[in-house]
């Protein structure tokens, strides 16, 4: 496994690779950013990890500051996973002047994050624009995770014409169902134990619609109730379509429940896909 800091440097190493899978993260990796490179494995002969705390996605008075970084874990956990190259710029790699260019994300990012973490998306589209500019790859890997960014990711790729292969990674979860995230390290012990119930609730309202149930806007309440109730400040939970986040009908069967909510300082995110 090859470390590599610089773009030029990137361009050479990767000008001769057949085929290339992209897996961009933020570091402070788990097994849910690994499950991401072996599925970019079996997919391509070169795997490219990279490694960057995009400050342009963090808001004002985030936790851009205090994100965890632990690169010596990371780069020995990318190696046991078989990945071939990772890139790992500074800040003034990727951003040597002030980012002026940016790139509009659509529609779809308004709502939920993008409501609730103003420009979020934006700096998404413009990073993943850059590391695709920067490695040219053939596909890419995101994780269900960020369900609404894997949507933005698909509009961004389609709409922008990259011709890269986009892949979709189902969530890895700790074993009481917690999904896997770099912010799970925030948690008290206490707060740690109490944090599955964001997961509890949205398999609650997944149930009830599998079981059949359409009102949806009491299934979504008695969620944000129960998260209220146990002292959580909920941002949203919610039952949209899947690829274009409009409310949800009862006929459709492309359907997902997401939800965000804070325990104490640390905010959560998760989701999970229905099956009617
Ligand atoms: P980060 O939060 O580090 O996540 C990197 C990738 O890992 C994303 O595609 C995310 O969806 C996926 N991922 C995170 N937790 C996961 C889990 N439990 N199971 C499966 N996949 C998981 O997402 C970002 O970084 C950034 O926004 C980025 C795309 C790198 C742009 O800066």
């Amino acid at each position: 496994m090859q470390v590599i800091r610089t773009l030029t440097e990137l361009r050479r190493r990767l000008q001769d690779e057949a085929s290339i899978a992209l897996v961009p993260t933020m570091g402070n990796l788990h097994a849910g950013h690994v499950s991401l490179v072996e599925l970019a494995r079996v997919r391509a002969s070169c795997v490219v990890a990279t490694i960057f705390v995009n400050r342009l996605q963090f808001e004002p008075g985030g936790d851009f500051e205090r994100y965890p970084r632990s690169l010596e874990n990371d780069l020995a956990m990318l190696e046991k996973a078989g990945t071939h190259v990772v890139f790992v710029p500074e800040e003034a790699e990727m951003y040597p002047a002030p980012q002026e260019v940016m790139v509009m994300p659509p529609k779809i990012a308004t709502s939920l994050e993008g409501e609730h973490r103003l420009g979020h998306f934006q700096g998404v589209t413009t990073v993943v624009t850059k590391l695709f500019n920067a490695v040219r790859p053939h596909i890419a890997v995101f994780g269900k995770k960020d369900y609404q960014q894997l949507q933005v990711i698909l509009a961004l790729e389609k709409q922008l014409n990259f011709g890269i292969r986009i892949i979709p990674a189902e969530t890895v979860r700790e074993a009481d169902g917690l999904a896997m995230s770099s912010r799970n390290g925030y948690l008290s012990a206490k707060e740690r134990v109490e944090a599955v119930r964001l997961n509890r609730n949205l398999t609650r309202v997944k149930e009830a619609i599998q079981a059949g149930s359409v009102d949806f806007a009491a299934l979504e309440r008695a969620a944000m109730d129960d998260l209220s109730k146990a002292g959580w400040r909920v941002d949203y939970v919610a039952v949209r379509e899947r690829s274009t986040f409009g409310l949800a009908s009862p006929a459709s069967n492309e359907l997902v429940v997401l939800g965000a909510a804070w325990i104490g300082k640390t905010r959560l995110i998760d989701n999970l896909e229905i099956f009617p």
